[in-house]
């Protein structure tokens, strides 16, 4: 993508609360392959493989487990600045945009989306010098997916606020390219609840993949629909209920994708009757799947 858009460039972290944090990360290091780095006024932070500070906070939930945040990446301070712009005239009243005191530092503002989820934008935040892929480890968030009822305007707020490009459409989801070259970063899915459909984690291979849903199995969280691999993204996917039933992705080669790239519609990404992935070989998800892939609601 040229360097000159003003967008995005992917997700940093998310924030969750969770009923019960020390069982929260010791899955999401045991069995999900996290790392913990830092600990701080009752907050647990996770890293992956990747230069991320951290990717998971863990907070203590005062009620039912649910998500907290979501905090986006920038380039730098003038596209930081240039997205807070946007993002006022779009009339979403972010924050003033400045020095972080989150535990990783850097320059940003905050928001919430039409359906009050929060958002941040960063840059300069403090990175880990060591950022290589890992096998059988998550390198970062690939990609997040939100349940929404408003998909005109939390469309219009990630394209014409947020820099981002409607790179396809197959029936109810909408994919959202970031400025890097991942097929997307943010997926919509239309639906009658503002709640989180899952969190996708980068494997670096569809080996990796295999050898992670194989500890989750080993653990007690049986794979809910994979593996399998997509048509739009072109993405490896493994599905599964995490610790406190948090709907979780792992994913590897993702379509790496640049402005040449043209759009499909519904019509499309049609698989034939009985085929729910290009390789013919995932059974349909499981009940609990699609329970809990509308559970998460967000704090407000
Ligand atoms: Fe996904």
């Amino acid at each position: 993508m040229s360097t000159s858009r003003i967008a995005i460039t992917g997700v940093r972290s998310i924030a969750i609360e969770q009923a019960d944090p020390e069982r929260a990360a010791r899955f999401y290091t045991e069995v999900w392959n996290l790392s913990e780095v830092a600990r701080a006024q009752g907050v647990i932070y996770l890293r992956g493989t990747g230069g991320a500070h951290h990717i998971l906070a863990i907070h203590p939930s005062h009620g039912p487990a649910r998500m907290r945040s979501i905090v986006l990446s920038a380039r730098d301070r003038a596209c930081v600045d240039a997205l807070h712009v946007r993002v006022a005239a779009g009339g979403f009243a972010p924050t003033v945009a400045g020095e972080r005191s989150a535990i990783d530092g850097g320059y940003g503002f905050s928001f919430r989306d039409p359906a009050g989820r929060e958002f941040e934008v960063v840059c300069d935040a403090h990175d880990h010098a060591d950022d290589a892929k890992v096998a059988d480890r998550p390198y970062k968030i690939g990609h997040i997916n939100l349940n929404t009822a408003m998909i005109e305007p939390m469309t219009h707020m990630l394209t014409e606020m947020l820099g981002m490009r409607l790179v396809d459409n197959a029936g109810t989801q909408f994919f959202f390219n970031a400025d890097n070259p991942d097929h997307c970063t943010i997926v919509l899915c239309r639906y009658g609840m503002e709640t989180l459909n899952h969190v996708a984690y980068e494997m670096p291979d569809l080996e990796s993949v295999m050898r992670g849903t194989g500890r989750m199995h080993d653990a007690g969280y049986p794979v809910e629909w994979g593996v399998g691999r997509h048509g739009p993204g072109d993405n490896v996917f493994a599905y599964f209920c995490g610790v406190e039933e948090f709907p979780l992705e792992y994913t590897s080669e993702v379509l790496q994708i640049d402005e040449t790239y043209s759009f499909h519609g519904p019509d499309f990404w049609k698989w034939p009757a009985g085929r729910l992935d290009q390789w013919g070989v995932t059974p349909p998800h499981t009940t609990r799947w699609k329970r809990v892939q509308t559970l998460y609601e967000f704090a407000r």
